[in-house]
């Protein structure tokens, strides 16, 4: 890892192990996107950057031999000669809407900064990493924008975050304020990302890129289940453990975009950063603006390296608390088992099964406070619910305790139903639009978590109950898409501020209640993964991944979402049949296969199972705990698509390649089967290995490159777990 400055020839390089990246300043001042690849030795590439010279209808702007429109700039400013989608935008009150950044300085610096009120990559003590800051000035209006660049010494991946100031006279609107830009030349590229919808989300579609303006994004208020703050630029022939691809990820929560552009010339042009629409944020004199933090990693060896450099670098360096080292435990969550109706007899009927089998923690899900007998009312009102449990929650906690299993508890703190008691005292604490009737979305309200009064108020009612009991675990739920966007406190010349002071005012949230409950295991959902991003991640350790549990679906949902988070954050579970989405029936070892590749789990009614499903879960939990370290520090390899595919296998193997657990599932069984050959991957190829249930011996290279033919699956939804171990 370095990052060299060469002053003279105006060059900057940043190395990471396996990749470089290049910039150089052009003799007007503008920044240039040199390359970004392989590791090169030579830092002088900018005969590159030589763009073409005069064209009818290209605007050139004085003092330039060229036309901005035609240069690969690193951080485009807009209303100048380059037309194509910018990365800022300002206003003043004269109503000057240019943004025209030329180079003024640069910093270097050892270590990583922090991005204030925001979640972001950090080092553990003794990593190593360092920071260039290149700042860039619209010399008219003195708006300087800081292009902070981070390499580390233990990742391939590169940290970019913009800081936006005006040091001017003027107040500036900043209209668009993006994270990074990248340039590409050719247009030999494909757009990877990951699509959805609620209960089916992760779906990673794959599409070429055309010579138009192309954005992923979401205007929900949340990364959203539609879409992901994730995309990746791929060559066309890049595969799963070949060829260039060069993945991008936001670290924030709400509203995105992902913005590409193939011009004429064949330059493409992608944008990261918070959504444009419905974002204006004032910058009065002496402020700034700080965006959010983009991981971008390169790697020639295809999708499956890249997914790991994001996995490992998250796990270790964006996760944080006493969870991120360790196994989590193997709950029980009673959702699916008993919706809302429950009381303490029926908790402790399902917990005390439970606990037969080997689980650690129960978690109480929704309808434990206010009255809430069903999702028309009481969000907000986090009082226990003593006549429905017919106990205190710190009753039903210990009795809990007693049968040997920790207690855990479902909240939706950023929600309010307007029949609430917090609504009828506090109409105005909501999200809204003082003119009209507001939209509901299964029966709530958002609360407007920019304010600090209701940021204080949250984290007042959610501790209260949490010092209440010994809670050990929080499900921190979110269940809608915002609308009718507005806030009893914020001027209306700041209403696009909205959306980013609520995020900020979550995360304030989040981290003020996170560090004062260090033991307690926090999982974040929305509606499943509605909100499952690596902002979510740098406070809640856990994800509930879909709504969707059934083992088949799943398959498409954990592959996707493998693309860029750590298996450790996804959370699986093994829920009953015919699943309550789809309805289908499928065996219960290929349930617990599928669930064991992230943080494991039940949704179901123990007190229900039969005796042989009873005692196939006290044989899943114990093989589960057995290996659960290498859902926390393994590596992931998939080994099968299930997109389009009939048959999927994934495999983790320890860092030290001395375990190996290879899954495969088969969709549909077919009569008179071909043979499936697996080819294993991240082997020693010079160990040998045991397979645990045949006893065989393998030598690892053979595995790799020779394979292994698996036996006939004898259903429909069939599946194979193996397990081997260096000899
Ligand atoms: C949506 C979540 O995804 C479910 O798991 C469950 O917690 C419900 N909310 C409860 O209302």
């Amino acid at each position: 890892m370095s990052i060299q400055v060469f002053e003279k020839e105006n060059i900057f390089k940043l190395d990471t192990g396996n990749t470089s990246y290049i910039m150089s300043v052009m003799d007007d001042g503008h920044l240039l996107h040199l390359y970004y690849g392989a590791k090169l030795n030579e830092a002088d590439l900018t005969y590159l950057g030589t763009p073409h010279s005069r064209v009818s209808f290209w605007a050139i702007q004085p003092g330039s031999d060229y036309s901005a429109d035609s240069m690969a700039l690193e951080y485009s400013g807009s209303g100048t000669a380059d037309l194509r989608p910018c990365s800022v935008t300002t206003v003043d009150e004269d109503g000057d809407n240019v943004t025209d950044l030329r180079y003024d300085s640069y910093t270097l610096s050892s270590g990583k900064p922090k991005l204030p009120g925001l979640p972001c990559v950090y080092l553990n003590e003794g990593q190593e990493a360092q920071t260039l800051c290149i700042t860039l000035k619209d010399a008219v209006k003195d708006l300087y924008v800081d292009l902070y660049y981070t390499v580390f010494a233990f990742s391939n991946a590169i940290s970019r975050f913009t800081v936006i100031r005006n040091e001017g006279k003027q107040a500036e609107i900043l209209e668009k304020a993006m994270t990074s830009t990248l340039q590409f030349h050719g247009k030999d590229y494909d757009l990877i990302h990951l699509h959805g919808a609620w209960a089916r989300e992760f779906n990673v579609e794959r599409s070429p890129i055309s010579h138009t303006t192309q954005v992923i994004s979401s205007f929900r208020g949340s990364s959203s289940h539609i879409a992901n703050p994730f995309a990746v630029i791929a060559k066309k022939d890049a595969g799963e453990d070949s060829g260039e691809v060069y993945g991008m990820n936001l670290i924030y929560s709400s509203n995105f975009m992902v913005e590409t552009e193939l011009d004429a010339f064949d330059t493409l042009r992608v944008n990261l950063g918070i959504n444009e629409r419905g974002f204006a944020w004032k910058l009065n004199p002496g402020e700034s603006f700080t965006t959010p933090e983009a991981i971008l990693v390169y790697s020639e060896n295809g999708l499956g390296e890249m997914s790991r450099t994001y996995q490992k670098l998250y796990q270790h360096n964006l996760i944080r608390g006493k969870y991120r080292d360790i196994p989590h435990p193997v709950l029980l969550n009673s959702w699916e088992g008993v919706y809302f109706d429950f009381d303490a007899k029926k908790i402790l009927s399902m917990a005390s099964a439970a606990a037969k089998l080997g689980i650690d923690l129960f978690v109480l899900d929704d309808g434990w406070f206010g009255k809430r007998d069903d999702d028309t009312c009481s969000l907000g009102d986090w009082v226990v619910n003593e006549k429905k449990l017919g106990c205190t929650m710190k009753e039903l906690v210990d009795d809990i305790n007693k049968l040997g299993l920790d207690f855990g508890l479902w909240f939706e703190p950023e929600m309010i139903s307007p029949d609430s008691d917090l609504y009828r005292a506090h109409p105005d604490w909501c999200l809204h639009q003082k003119k009209r009737n507001p939209s509901l979305a299964r029966h709530q309200l958002i609360l407007d978590m920019s304010r600090k009064d209701v940021q204080d108020h949250v984290v007042e009612t959610v501790s209260k109950v949490l010092s209440s009991a010994n809670i050990r675990y929080v499900k921190w739920d979110m269940n809608r898409n915002m609308a009718e966007i507005g806030s009893a406190l914020l001027p209306n010349e700041r209403l696009g501020e909205l959306f980013h002071r609520y995020i900020l005012g979550v995360y304030s949230v989040m981290e003020r209640i996170t560090s004062a409950f260090p033991d307690v295991l926090f999982e974040s959902c929305s509606g499943g993964g509605g909100r499952f991003d690596a902002g979510i991640m740098h406070y809640m350790p856990q994800n509930w991944t879909s709504d969707d549990s059934d083992a088949i679906q799943r398959l498409n949902i954990q592959y996707g979402c493998s693309f860029v988070y750590p298996p450790s954050v996804m959370t699986c579970h093994v829920s009953a049949v015919p699943n309550h989405q789809v309805h289908r029936v499928t065996p219960m070892k290929t349930r617990a296969n599928v669930a064991m590749q992230g943080s494991f789990g039940y949704e179901l009614d123990m007190s229900k199972l039969s005796e042989e499903d009873k005692a196939a879960v006290i044989e899943q939990v114990k093989e589960y705990k057995k290996y659960a370290h290498l859902v926390i520090d393994g590596l992931q390899y998939r080994l099968i698509s299930p997109v389009n595919s009939n048959e999927c296998a994934f495999m983790v193997v320890s860092e030290d390649k001395s375990t190996a657990i290879v899954t495969y599932v088969k969709k549909l069984n077919d009569p008179n089967p071909c043979t499936t050959r697996l080819y294993l991957k991240g082997l020693d190829e010079n160990a040998k290995y045991r397979e645990r249930d045949t006893g065989k011996v393998y030598n690892g290279k053979a595995l790799m490159t020779a394979g292994l033919n698996l036996p006939d699956m004898k259903e429909d939804f069939d599946s194979l777990r193996m397990v081997f171990e260096r000899v």
